[in-house]
């Protein structure tokens, strides 16, 4: 079958793979709709590992149920793409995202398995989740980032009341602030270079206002805004400078929740966050029960996830929505992949 694959520096190519085939229990899929996300981009950039599949945001239909006998073929189903090896504390206290062995086999993340940008896919089969009727196979598409975003607001413990700061506007950003409103945030603010980008988290209801991440005063604007500092800043960006916009904006005793990821180290400025004794948090992923609560909102409509999708193409088009993504001026956020259109 025909799939996307990293060849290089910003660079995939179409190529042939074998079709998954069940051999240990696996459940194998048709995928119907897949996300491009921001740490799959984190690999096109860099160009590694040649050779990976991506897709690890996804929706499909079962075609071989392998050992989990409560599925049938025809079942739609999602899946939370990380291999935790069930054994560890980590694992055994309900939290598989940051188990050692969780991102070594992940879906759509690693050699070993190949994600959702090929029109068939096999799972692991404890990590599977079916889906409700009601939704549509794009919402289901959006679960797992929908995921990141519920797992950082849950670890930032945010109060009514509280304002909020967004660095990145990217979906994991959107999401993000959607929920710290959830939550009884009473201001929650975007800071963004891309206005385009921007002007839609406005527009989509998620934030109050965006502030433009180029700006030189952009700290001076922060702190004067809400009085001396945020509450709360989420990263949802990685790098050096969304890190350290982070620090700078909340008040001393403040909290920063790092979800963004880079491959590189980053400076920030650590005077300021101990000189103000600022609470430094980490997120990464989600737990099984953080993944069902939002098919369970979804389901139940309590949030629209089908407002952030912009597009859906074909395996054809891949290479050049990963371009788009990536021009820093379009305001598109989320495109899917139809491996089967
Ligand atoms: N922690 C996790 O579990 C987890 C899960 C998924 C994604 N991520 C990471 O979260 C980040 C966001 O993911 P995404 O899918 O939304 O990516 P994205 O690339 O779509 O969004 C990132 C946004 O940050 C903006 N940005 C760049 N520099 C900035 C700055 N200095 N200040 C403010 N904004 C800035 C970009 O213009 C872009 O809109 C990525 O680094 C991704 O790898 C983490
Ligand atoms: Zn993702
Ligand atoms: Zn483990």
């Amino acid at each position: 079958m025909k799939c996307v694959a990293i060849k290089g520096v910003k660079q995939f190519e179409i190529k042939e793979i074998e079709e998954p085939k069940s051999e240990n229990g696996e459940v194998v899929i048709d995928v119907l709709k897949t996300g491009i996300c921001g740490s799959d981009i984190h690999y096109w950039v860099l160009g590694q590992p040649i050779g990976l599949v991506m897709g690890h945001e996804y929706c499909g239909v079962v075609t071989d149920p392998g050992s989990r006998q409560d599925l049938k073929i025809g079942d739609r189903v999602t899946a939370l793409p990380i291999s935790p090896c069930n054994e560890c504390p980590a694992c055994l206290t309900g939290n598989p995202q940051y188990c050692r062995q969780t991102w070594a086999h992940a879906t759509g993340l690693s050699l070993t398995n190949p994600g959702g940008l090929a029109p068939k896919m096999k799972i692991r089969p404890d990590m599977v989740l079916k889906v409700p009727d009601n939704l549509k196979d794009e919402e289901v598409a959006m679960v797992e980032p929908t995921a990141v975003g519920l797992h950082a607001i849950h670890l930032a413990d945010v109060k009514v009341g509280d304002k909020v700061l967004v660095i990145g506007a990217g979906i994991i950003g959107l999401v993000s602030a959607m929920f710290a409103k959830m939550e009884g945030a009473s201001y929650v603010a975007i800071s963004e270079p891309n206005e385009a980008r921007a002007k839609r988290a406005i527009e989509l209801g998620v934030a109050d206002e965006w502030f433009n991440a180029k700006d030189e005063k952009l700290t001076e604007k922060l702190l004067f805004k809400t009085n001396g500092g945020f509450d709360l800043a989420v990263d949802c960006c990685g790098n050096s400078k969304a890190v350290s916009s982070a620090i700078m904006a909340v008040h001393p005793g403040g909290k920063v929740v790092l979800a963004g990821v880079s491959m590189t180290p980053v400076t920030i400025p650590t005077v300021v966050a101990v000189m103000s004794e600022i609470t430094i948090i980490s997120s990464i992923a989600y737990t099984k029960e953080e993944f069902q609560t939002c098919i369970n909102l979804m389901a139940d409509k309590k949030i629209d996830m089908m407002k952030f999708v912009d597009e859906i193409v074909d395996l054809e088009h891949v290479q050049q929505s990963y371009e788009r993504l990536t021009l820093g001026t379009d305001s598109a956020v989320k495109i899917l992949v139809d491996p089967n259109k």
